[in-house]
């Protein structure tokens, strides 16, 4: 079973048990008599409490072909690196990449494990960059075997992401991974959120000098290397190996193993703190999968188009309706008409009927064409305010 797959069971059950119990202590009130009445009013006021704690989403959507016309391979990861920076800049909650397939191919990791094949498709491609880009750096060794398509990433910006915290800084939540050494003191399990040991013993300027010095200065530099090695916490659940993880690690800082932390969801952070936790990335095999495989309860609620055909107006004359999943879609080389047209599944139809909003964020262009990376960055800073605004009603 992938991870990505075991970790969305994981966080499914999580959030099940956590509806179950709350709807079980609403049960224990329920004395007799009206009982059947009041425990469905109670189970509804639940639902209405986890929907409105639910925030809502933002989503993009974008042609993996985009990959395929790059001319190097040092390009091409310059270009995930782009998507995924502006991803982060304007707090997208999901990437989802999708490829030109006519017919419905079920796949939701379309990468290659074995690093020896570094032909795989632009999305497969893309798919692996930004989802690596995502990743917090201590967790990247655990997570992604060697392969040939990362040989670049290391030249790219980082994110800099709030879940990207360096090893001395202390978080709400912090990512880790499930270890296979067990917890001696309790049953759960041991996950390295890349804190390191002494952390508190040391600074940024300490860390920097230590680098700097030479390797005869050994004694410093094993003090170094005692305050860079990893300190694991223990959580109470019981989770396979090699599983990434969000933790809640509590308001102070306590590394003791027998203080058991919890594993979250990884909306949790959003939800509960208002902290942007990165983006989830998806793949799918045409622009139709984009909308039908929608990981949200009730799929994407508004649809917004982008092209140079689309319709004009001032982002400040823009009222966006109240949505809880937004989607923003952008295409490759010909634009999300070509995408359209070469999915079986939307014979017949055009953007603006596939679209509740076909919009063009760049009308007096002076260049031919803006490439996709370029409409990513214009059309979210385009749509921030209309946005915004209805983030801030709900
Ligand atoms: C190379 S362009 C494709 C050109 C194509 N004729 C089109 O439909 O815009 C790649 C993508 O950039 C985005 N794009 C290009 N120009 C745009 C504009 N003026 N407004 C909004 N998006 C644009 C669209 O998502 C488009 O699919």
């Amino acid at each position: 079973m992938g991870k990505k797959k075991k970790r969305a069971e994981r966080e499914a059950e999580s959030e099940l048990l956590s509806t179950e119990t709350i709807n079980e202590q609403n049960d224990l009130h329920i004395a007799n008599g009206d009982s059947k009445k009041i425990k469905k009013k109670k189970t509804k006021e639940v639902k209405e409490e986890s929907v409105l704690k639910e925030k809502p989403t933002v989503s993009v959507a974008l042609a993996g072909s985009i990959i395929d016309n790059t001319q190097s391979l040092e390009l091409a990861t310059r270009l995930a690196g782009q998507i995924a920076r502006a991803s982060t800049i304007f707090r997208i909650d999901e990437v989802v990449v999708f490829d030109n397939i006519g017919s419905s191919v079920d796949c939701s990791d379309p990468t290659m494990e074995d690093g020896s094949h570094d032909d795989e498709s632009g999305a497969a491609f893309l798919f692996r960059i930004l989802k690596y880009m995502e990743t917090p750096q201590y967790l990247r060794k655990s997570l992604f075997p060697m392969h040939n398509n990362l040989r670049y990433v290391g030249s790219l910006p980082p994110l800099d992401a709030p879940h990207h915290l360096r090893k001395h800084e202390w978080a709400p939540y912090r990512e880790g991974v499930t270890l296979k050494d067990r917890n001696l003191t309790s049953a759960g399990t041991l996950v390295d959120v890349g804190l390191s040991k002494y952390s508190c013993c040391y600074h940024d300027s300490f860390n920097f000098f230590c680098q700097e010095l030479p390797y005869s200065h050994c004694m410093l530099r094993s003090i170094f290397h005692i305050a860079s090695t990893s300190q694991p916490v223990a959580v109470d659940q019981v989770i396979a190996p090699g599983i990434r993880v969000t933790v809640s690690m509590g308001a102070e800082r306590n590394l003791d193993a027998g203080i058991p932390h919890q594993v979250v969801s990884s909306s949790t952070p959003m939800e509960d703190a208002g902290m942007y936790w990165g983006y989830k990335v998806r793949y799918a095999p045409n622009i139709s999968s984009v909308f039908k495989n929608c990981p949200y309860k009730g799929g994407y609620d508004h649809l917004i188009g982008t092209s140079e055909h689309g319709l004009v107006m001032k982002s400040s004359d823009l009222t966006l309706p109240s949505f809880r999943h937004l989607l923003i879609a952008f295409g490759g080389l010909a634009g999300l008409e070509e995408c359209i047209e070469e999915d079986n599944n939307l014979k017949g139809k055009s953007a603006k009927e596939v679209f509740d909003l076909y919009l063009n964020t760049c009308p007096h262009q002076g260049s031919r064409t803006i490439r996709t990376e370029e409409a990513i960055l214009i059309s979210l800073q385009y749509l921030q305010e209309p946005v915004n605004s209805v983030l801030q009603k709900i």
